[in-house]
């Protein structure tokens, strides 16, 4: 276990913000966060649970205690005709996971490929891109609630999986700190390629495989988001608007352009990149935080911007698209503090 005080969260959130936390404690077993669940002096303190910090957007310091899993483990735990089951510890990065499917013949997850953050927030977050969601493979994911101490599986019927949502980041609902995943992958793999851009960038690959799809899905990926490393960002910091499909009818004899995806339930989602560069932000900055200029859902740290700046950015960014079509944002990327 690793326990630090005054411990600076620079590496352990995507924005680069220079921000310190009161306490970080990293655990590595169930066992040692049982421990600190139990402990009174946890009890007493605020805390957060934070994966790798690319979905977060931290306005303060943090004056409680930061958790965070180094449950480390891959592993097969049922083959059947068709399909294997791997069980994850919550600190795996999410990419190492895709990687370590790919390469063993594994499919369903190579459209997730390069998705920055670790797998337990990947579960929390339901992560999707390129046609897939993670839902789409998660069995069963394991936690511990916070307040009893139980220990969980919750089937993934009973995860509440929606668009970048799951009852574990419902505020109404009981905390639970998530130790594992166990997802079904297909052998062989069952191909996912319904997404444009994708479909187009394999027809330049001999033949369409895992590795291919791999590759494909990082060359669409970089050339529209930034990466972290070299530019601060969380990627898309908000949702897609999921918006009434009579709202949306109104909307598109004004604006016959606007591209959206069907969804259930006779709802429409349109794409918020596509809102924000229409109010002309695309490629703007303003002091130290930027809209990017390959992709306007993106807001980028250009150096030195706090987390307040990055949020008065975001907060013109909704005001303005909410007067000109009538439609809410909500940030896909979480406020601390
Ligand atoms: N668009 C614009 N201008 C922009 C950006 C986008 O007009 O500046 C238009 C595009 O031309 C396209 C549409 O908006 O018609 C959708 O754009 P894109 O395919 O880039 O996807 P997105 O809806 O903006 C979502 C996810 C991404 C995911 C991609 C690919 C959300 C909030 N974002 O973005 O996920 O990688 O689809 O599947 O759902 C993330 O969650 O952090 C993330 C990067």
């Amino acid at each position: 276990m690793k326990i630090e005080e005054n411990y600076s969260l620079e590496k352990h959130n995507t924005f680069h913000l220079p921000v310190k936390a009161r306490w970080f404690m990293e655990y590595e077993t169930e066992e040692e966060l049982e421990k600190i669940l139990r402990d009174e002096y946890f009890q007493e303190c605020d805390s957060m649970h934070i994966g790798e910090g690319s979905n977060l957007l931290f306005l303060n310091d943090y004056s409680g205690i930061i958790l965070h899993s180094a449950i480390k483990e891959m592993t097969v735990v049922e083959e059947t005709a068709g399909a294997v089951l791997l069980r994850i510890g919550a600190g795996e990065r999410w990419d190492d996971v895709v990687a370590y499917a790919v390469s063993n013949g594994l499919g369903g997850i190579e459209n997730l490929s390069d998705i920055p953050g670790e797998t337990g927030a990947a579960a929390v977050q339901n992560i999707g891109a390129y046609g897939v969601e993670i839902k789409d493979v998660i069995v069963s994911v394991e936690g511990y609630n916070q307040l009893s101490f139980e220990k969980k599986v919750f089937p993934v019927s009973a995860c509440g999986y929606a668009y970048r949502y799951s009852i574990f980041k419902d505020p109404y609902q009981e905390p639970h700190i998530i130790t594992h995943v166990t997802i079904r992958l297909s052998r062989p793999a069952v191909f996912k390629l319904e997404y444009g851009n994708l479909r187009q960038e394999l027809e330049a690959y001999a033949e369409v495989s895992l590795q291919n799809i791999r590759q494909a899905v990082k060359k669409v990926r970089w050339q529209k988001l930034p990466d972290p490393a070299e530019l601060g960002n969380a990627g898309s910091f908000f949702m897609n608007p999921v918006i009434p499909a009579a709202t949306f009818e109104q909307l598109k004899q004004q604006y016959p352009d606007m591209p959206f995806y069907p969804h259930a339930e006779g709802r429409v989602k349109v794409p918020a990149g596509w809102l924000i560069e229409q109010c002309g932000f695309k490629g703007k900055s303003h002091g130290g935080v930027g809209v990017y200029e390959k992709q306007a859902l993106v807001l980028v740290n250009l150096g030195g911007a706090t987390g307040h700046e990055i949020a008065l950015v975001a907060e013109s960014i909704r005001t303005a698209v909410q007067e000109r079509f009538g439609i809410e944002m909500m940030p896909e990327v979480k406020y601390v503090g």
